[in-house]
């Protein structure tokens, strides 16, 4: 049966924000002893006993389990130094404000690593990028052949999502920023304590300026997971490219014997399960943000103890997220694009629009190019027939306007490289989009 003191308990998840929690004691006693609100030597010998625990932790050293993390660190402390100094610790301070602290230093440091494992992804899509110059895939609407891209400009797209996602953690950081010490339980102080003065030991930029607000925000972790969330999808929707360009009907590409597992039954089996598992955690991250906005909905000010359930979901996406992005990265630096055959470009007759622009050029109405184009599809799709082995004279049945010169127009190759528009699909675009991102990255 479980009993009401494990039920209560927190220290199993929120042991982790040990090292952050131990940094606010010091600057909180810090200033404590700088505004003469306890005794200097006092302030001094609680910052020292704060800072072996911490070296004791970082060595390996195991904490006592106590209700949380707050008190498994102040038992050290009485441990080491005795409960009339180790007490003074409590003075200007509750719990409330504690782990407000405690996870916004927690999350300044985690947004500034996933921001850096963005950038180490981005830079690994721009040498592929570069590495696959020229080659080209199907692109796809409706999952249906459209046109001819580069492989490079394919994934640098997912380079300009990246970027967004940074720009939204960046965002987010400023909100996390902001120091909610010093409000105590709920109400502030009657001590002349200086914020500012602990703000600036911790390196915070701003100092909260409500303490009701600071004891019950938890915007910023929903912040930044609905800002893991957005993240975690554009990983899955390139993980199910991945997946399908992997898929033997497709063959576009080929990826390390690492990213795929064997099936126990079918020994011609190669799967794609590390693509599929962070498309399938994608589902955790977006639960916990479920999850977070559910707890919160409704609670009256100011702290309430379901608050304490705002860990796991936060620590599961820090998780999930650091892990996706890491093995997301490893696995597209590992992808061998094919050089693919004609067949495999031109499946579904994907150069028709630029057989279309052509008679455009010529003066047609893009709606009387378009309708000429369709019945020269739809005659050689019964026929099973490529496009591309069009001539200039079969084409000229069509349209008088046909000339040698549409022939270009038949080859692949001169599909994807003749989209010079800005942001287009040529050659030129993604060498601009690469000098552009690396700019920016
Ligand atoms: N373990 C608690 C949490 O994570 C710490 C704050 C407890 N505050 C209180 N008033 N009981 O929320």
């Amino acid at each position: 049966m479980t009993n009401t003191t494990d039920f209560l308990a927190s220290f199993s998840f929120d042991k982790r924000l040990a090292l952050y929690d131990i940094a606010g004691s010091i600057a909180h006693v810090k200033m404590l002893g700088k505004c003469s609100i306890i005794p200097a030597k006092d302030a001094q010998k609680i910052a020292t006993a704060l800072q072996v625990i911490a070296k004791e932790i970082k060595t390996g050293k195991k904490l006592k389990a106590q209700e949380d993390i707050h008190f498994a660190i102040e038992q050290e402390l009485i441990r080491k130094i005795g409960e009339n100094t180790a007490g003074k610790l409590r003075t200007a301070r509750s719990r409330n404000d504690q782990v407000a602290l405690d996870v916004r230093l927690y999350l300044k440091d985690k947004i500034k690593e996933t921001i850096c494992l963005i950038t180490e992804f981005q830079k690994t899509i721009i040498k592929k990028a570069k590495e696959n110059e020229g080659k080209l895939i199907p692109g796809f609407t409706h999952l249906q052949p459209a046109e001819p891209v580069l492989y490079s400009h394919y994934i640098l797209s997912y380079a300009w999502m990246l970027h967004r996602d940074k720009e939204r953690l960046i965002d987010c950081y400023t909100r996390v920023d902001v120091m909610p010490l010093g409000s105590a339980a709920l109400a502030g102080t009657s001590f002349p304590i200086d914020r500012k003065y602990t703000a600036k030991l911790l390196d915070f930029s701003k100092v909260s300026n409500n303490s009701m607000d600071s004891v019950s925000d938890r915007d910023f972790v929903i912040e930044f997971i609905s800002a893991a969330s957005i993240i975690m999808m554009h990983l899955s929707r390139l993980s199910e490219e991945i997946i399908t360009w992997l898929n033997p009907s497709f063959n576009y590409i080929e990826i390390a014997d690492e990213f795929t597992s064997g099936s126990s039954i079918m020994p011609q089996k190669r799967n794609p399960d590390i693509a599929e598992l962070i498309r399938g955690k994608t589902g955790r991250v977006y639960g916990a943000l479920v999850n977070i906005l559910t707890l919160m909905k409704a609670l009256p000010l100011t702290y309430n103890r379901d608050m304490q359930e705002d860990k796991p979901p936060l620590f599961d996406t820090v998780d999930t997220l650091t892990a996706s992005l890491e093995i997301a990265n490893a696995m597209l630096a590992s992808v061998k694009v094919k050089t693919l055959s004609k067949e495999q470009i031109k499946t579904g007759f994907s150069i028709a629009t630029e057989l279309a622009n052509f008679l455009v050029r010529k003066g047609l109405p893009f709606l009387e190019a378009h309708a000429i184009v369709k019945i020269i599809v739809d005659e050689y799709r019964k026929t099973d027939t490529e496009l591309e082995n069009l001539t200039a004279s079969e084409l000229k049945k069509y349209s008088k306007y046909f000339d040698s010169g549409a022939e270009n127009i038949l080859s692949a190759k001169n599909t994807a490289s003749i989209k010079i528009s800005y942001g287009g699909s040529s050659v030129k675009s993604v060498r601009a989009q690469i000098a552009e991102l690396t700019k920016l990255i």
